[in-house]
């Protein structure tokens, strides 16, 4: 499989659990019965999977790739992209630090949960386009093909050496856990 499809592969993936996330913030809004634990859920899945799995290969390997073939690292799309992974993290933690204090009884942290869940659906759902859209394609034309099969093994080492033997398989049970949780 080419780099940019294992990318767009796991964007399915990530799609799917923000379907998950956004139904599950719907049911808190309307008052319907989800506990606070899901979100700390969530946030580990969001943790050990989007930033541990795929962040992770785009951060390490494609965009130093793209800057290397000339695009800048601080005025271009890779820019943006990083500053909304960083986004994503700081909007991940909010929510599972609202979460434990709902867990713990402060239900006023209910509203932040909800709030943070919601960013963070938001900003994945275009990140995700603009990758899709404008990111691989570029990545494509840009990068020569043995630079591309380079990258697709770096991407398969970062699964077996750095995340883990069945470190991936472990997330994708998750997310399906949580969304039979909430649908
Ligand atoms: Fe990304
Ligand atoms: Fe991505």
């Amino acid at each position: 499989m080419e780099a940019t499809e294992m990318l767009m592969s796991e964007h399915r993936i990530v799609e799917g659990f923000i379907g998950t996330l956004e139904r599950a913030a719907d049911k808190l809004d309307q008052k319907q019965t989800i506990r606070p634990g899901f979100f700390t859920d969530a946030a580990d899945f969001s943790k050990g999977f989007t930033d541990g799995c795929h962040h992770r290969k785009e951060e390490g390997y494609l965009f130093p790739a793209l800057v290397r073939h000339g695009l800048s690292d601080t005025s271009s799309l890779v820019a943006v992209l990083l500053e909304e992974h960083e986004q994503s993290r700081r909007l991940i933690k909010a929510m599972r630090l609202a979460a434990q204090q709902w867990q713990d009884g402060d239900t006023k942290a209910m509203p932040i949960v909800l709030e943070n869940a919601r960013s963070y659906v938001s900003l994945l759902k275009q990140h995700i386009q603009k990758e899709d859209g404008v990111l691989f394609p570029l990545s494509e034309r840009t990068l020569p093909l043995d630079e591309q099969a380079t990258l697709a093994q770096d991407f398969e080492r970062v699964e077996e050496e750095e995340v883990g033997a069945g470190v991936h398989e472990k997330y994708l049970g998750l997310a399906n856990t949580l969304k039979k949780e909430v649908f």
